[in-house]
């Protein structure tokens, strides 16, 4: 088992997101997508979100403006932070990739566009000094596995293939020398046979450049090979997070049983039996109380409808959120 070593880099603590809903009555109603949502990344270190359709995995993954809590980079609230400088070094560090590989890029530029761009922005190369920037993009093409690097570079996003696109999408995090990359469902999209080609290099990002890695996914077979650490959300709340190895094989949260007995394999995708189950999700309001799945639990009792349970800690790295555990 793996223990989280040194300071993390990026701090989720306590968090909520709200967001208004169109409602019927004239009351402007609100639901909440997250609550007291906490997590902690470290360098070399992944962190995998897994929970069904609208659990509120991109929402935590978002980091900005939560309508409460705060998010620490470096140990500092990022809402603190306002000159330029550091707004500029947050950006630089903090990268997200999404689910859709060509959206994060513009049709109407180059491959070699879209990695000198960031290198310039972010004084990565010295305005003016064109070989220095050619021989950066053609490095950064070939270490994400784009060969040959110079022809890559002379092409538009839609001569690329969805895996090679999210490739480029990739370099642009390495150009930048990202800290935390924050990937949404990155290999959702692509054909399941180039799936692993891109997460391999994102291991390999994680580990030779020292990235925290943010993985969410419906994919608990991926999640265990990219993240050290898991958190398993369930309608807004985290339900059971710590060592990725340990809740799979000894599950502790009725819902994360579930999640888990629903792959005889664990090896195999648990996608859908999750969207399977959407029509049952509950809506949660800032009004709400109780424990999110009481009503889907067989273990549920009069107290888990009526306040949230506390969090309690099992192991060195294993946290779970259920009253079968308070002591
Ligand atoms: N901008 C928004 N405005 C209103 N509601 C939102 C907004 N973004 C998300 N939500 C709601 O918040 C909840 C969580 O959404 P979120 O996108 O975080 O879920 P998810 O776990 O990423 O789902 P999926 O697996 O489908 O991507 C959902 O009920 C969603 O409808
Ligand atoms: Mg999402």
């Amino acid at each position: 088992m793996s223990k989280p070593v040194g300071t993390p880099i990026i701090e989720g603590k306590n968090l909520i997101k709200d967001f208004s809903v169109n409602s019927n009555s004239l009351k402007k109603s609100k639901m909440r997508a997250i609550n007291d949502v906490s997590f902690k990344m470290y360098k070399s270190r992944g962190l995998a979100v897994v929970g069904e359709s609208g659990s509120g995995k991109s929402t935590t993954a978002k980091m900005y403006a939560p309508s409460g809590g705060q998010i620490d980079y470096y140990g500092r609230d990022i809402q603190t932070i306002t000159s330029r400088d550091d707004l500029m070094e947050y950006r630089r560090g903090v990268q997200m990739v999404w689910q859709d590989p060509f959206g994060s890029l513009n049709p109407t530029h180059t491959i070699f566009h879209h990695i000198a761009r960031p290198l310039l922005i972010h004084n990565k190369v010295p305005s003016g000094n064109k070989k220095e920037l050619e021989e950066t993009v053609y490095n950064l093409l070939e270490q994400v596995g784009l060969i040959p690097p110079k022809a890559t570079a002379e092409k538009f996003p839609h001569q690329l293939s969805g895996g090679q696109r999210q490739r480029v999408n990739l370099a642009r995090n390495i150009a930048v020398g990202a800290e935390v990359v924050l990937a949404d469902e990155p290999t959702s999209m692509l054909d399941v046979s180039i799936r692993a080609g891109v997460l391999n290099l994102m291991e390999e990002m994680k580990f030779e450049r020292e990235m925290a890695l943010l993985y969410i996914t419906h994919d608990i077979a991926t999640a265990r090979y990219i993240a050290e650490d898991l958190a398993v959300m369930y309608v807004g709340h985290m339900v059971e997070w710590g060592d990725t190895e340990q809740i799979i094989h000894n599950p502790q949260h009725p819902y994360t049983q579930l999640l888990v007995s629903a792959v005889p394999d664990p090896s195999k995708s648990i996608h859908t039996k999750l969207k399977g189950n959407k029509g049952e999700i509950p809506l949660w309001t800032p009004d709400s109380f109780g424990c999110p799945f009481a009503g889907r639990c067989m273990q549920a009792t009069e107290k888990c409808r009526e306040k949230l349970p506390e969090i309690t800690q099992l192991a060195d790295n294993h946290f779970v959120r259920c009253y079968l555990y308070e002591n």
